[in-house]
């Protein structure tokens, strides 16, 4: 069941009316509220930008860099970004020529993703996400789509913002992997912002179905020990995590920002504010 969740920005479905790019997928942990604050905090300069956990590239979108590197463990997403980049205009007619029936979700959820072309993966990944149960996108042990049909009467994408999204792509480059495999990649004068999971007390991170496997607390020792070599070399970084004794334990000599954020704490869709980090080494 999805009732212990907590879960981020439950707005995200919203069109963002402040004429931004925004996200074509809801996403749980999702920054598009907070993004414009975040972003105040980044530095006015850098090469390369690194975003290691992209999920709904709302910090992405935000930033809208010259050059980017990013990536995320979640392959299916990694695809859809790819496929939206390449040709938005394929994504959005296949997209087109999907209802929105519960008989039609239940068929298009027992599709496995790589069975289908690069276009088609890329929709039947959007499909899901605006069609299931509060915008989730939450797989199973095996890696499988597992989250209920939604029932809302919303249209999958707006062509404006695809086609935004898709210039904003254009220097973007997407890898499907850890994110220590693309942070090392930066070099002195560039700039990193990672957004893991966040830790939760109780040793897991809050949300942890983004992929098969979970994020956990060694894997925030193995963030922060990275952020130290980055910092040793003149990468500049910026971490948002819980405000939790943990993680500042880790980041202990860094700069904290305390950013006030809404978070959603039950189905019944009551939410409350929380303070969560911002940590920076510039
Ligand atoms: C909090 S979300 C990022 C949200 C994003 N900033 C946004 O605004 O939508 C964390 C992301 O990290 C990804 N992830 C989890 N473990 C990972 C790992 N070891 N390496 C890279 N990405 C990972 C998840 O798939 C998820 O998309």
């Amino acid at each position: 069941m999805l009732n212990s969740e907590v879960i981020q920005n439950r707005n995200l479905e919203r069109e963002d009316v402040n004429g931004r790019v925004y996200p074509f997928v809801k996403w749980v942990g999702g920054k598009q509220a907070l993004a414009p604050t975040l972003v105040s905090y980044f530095p006015k300069k850098f090469n390369n930008y690194f975003e290691p956990f992209l999920g709904g590239g709302s910090v992405l979108l935000t930033v809208l860099p010259d050059q980017a590197y990013t990536s995320d463990q979640n392959s299916w997403l990694i695809d859809t970004y790819k496929a939206i980049k390449e040709n938005w205009k394929a994504v959005a007619k296949a997209l087109d020529g999907l209802e929105n029936t519960k008989e039609s979700f239940l068929k298009i959820r027992k599709v496995q993703p790589e069975t289908l072309t690069l276009t088609k993966r890329a929709a039947h990944f959007i499909y899901l996400n605006k069609t299931c149960f509060r915008g989730l996108f939450r797989v199973n042990q095996q890696g499988q789509f597992n989250v209920p049909y939604g029932e809302y009467d919303r249209r999958y994408y707006s062509p404006e913002n695809l086609e935004s999204v898709s210039k904003a792509l254009q220097h973007v480059n997407f890898q499907c992997c850890d994110f220590e495999e693309t942070a090392t990649q930066a070099k002195k004068g560039d700039f990193v912002y990672f957004d893991p999971p966040y830790f939760k007390l109780g040793g897991y991170s809050d949300f942890n179905r983004y992929t098969a496997s979970q994020f956990r607390e060694m894997d925030h020792v193995r963030l922060a020990s990275l952020c130290n070599e980055l910092d040793a070399v003149g990468v500049k970084w910026a971490v948002s995590n819980s405000d939790t004794q943990l993680i500042r334990t880790l980041f202990a000599g860094y700069k904290f920002a305390e950013i006030s954020a809404r978070r959603e704490i039950n189905l019944k869709s009551q939410s409350r504010s929380v303070v969560e980090l911002l940590i920076m080494n510039y």
